[in-house]
């Protein structure tokens, strides 16, 4: 369970103060979708960043299953980004020159995962998107948009993460990809256990979440 309470961070820049990020308190459950919706410039990247030890809050506490985040030195951190936290971006993000496979295959070594267990996971996770047979040994240039990201996804999930940062998965994508995209993040979750947060401009979108954040300047508040 994913605990975040009174997160700030403020950027100081030469035009003044911009409260990226102000006194965000929300919960999410194991298994849970949970959208975060909001205009440009509203701060969900900055509220991400925070979330998966990118960024440093100025103040607040970031509790996933019971480990204050905010606490971690910087061994700790790193430990926590390879083996606790999974990203999705807008644009996949893959290594061009490694297969499907070899890409999902990459999180299981940093997290050193037993080699014998690693081709297992990758094609279970594989298998899991819908990514099967011949397309796991193409290099990304060689799939489709949105079978990328299906790759991301597998990849995000491989070393079984409590949490998956996902900032705007679809925004590449057309409407029919994207929302099948976003169910396969959906039942990934509730699949793998893991906490899914998803940034999205879009409103269809959202809906697919089990429940939806709206921040707004900052400030995040519970849609109902
Ligand atoms: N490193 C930084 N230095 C200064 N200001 C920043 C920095 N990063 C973000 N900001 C500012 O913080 C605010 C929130 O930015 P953020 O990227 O979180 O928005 P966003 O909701 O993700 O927007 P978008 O939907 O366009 O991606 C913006 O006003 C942005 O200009
Ligand atoms: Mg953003």
């Amino acid at each position: 369970m994913l605990k975040v309470e009174n997160l700030n961070k403020t950027f100081h820049t030469r035009a003044g103060d911009i409260h990226a990020v102000q006194n965000v308190t929300f919960s999410a459950d194991n298994g849970e979708m949970v959208a975060i919706v909001g205009a440009s410039g509203s701060g969900k990247s900055t509220l991400l960043a925070l979330l998966g030890l990118l960024d440093a809050p100025d103040q607040g506490s970031i509790d996933l299953d019971g480990v204050e985040l905010a606490n971690l030195d910087a061994g700790g951190r790193t430990k926590y980004r390879s083996h606790q936290v999974g990203f999705v971006f807008q644009q996949f993000n893959l290594i061009p020159n490694l297969s499907a496979r070899e890409n999902v295959l990459l999180p299981l070594e940093y997290a050193r995962w037993p080699k014998a267990d690693r081709v297992r996971r990758a094609d279970e996770m594989l298998a899991l998107v819908g990514l099967t047979g011949e397309k796991s040994e193409r290099r990304p240039t060689r799939l489709s948009g949105g079978e990328q990201q299906r790759v991301a996804i597998a990849r995000a999930f491989a070393a079984k993460p409590q949490l998956i940062l996902a900032d705007e998965p679809t925004g590449s994508l057309d409407k029919s990809t994207g929302q099948k995209i976003v169910e396969i993040l959906r039942s990934a979750a509730s699949t793998e256990g893991a906490t899914v947060l998803v940034v999205t401009h879009d409103e269809k979108i959202a809906q697919q979440a089990d429940r939806r954040l709206e921040i707004d300047d900052g400030v995040l508040s519970e849609v109902a």
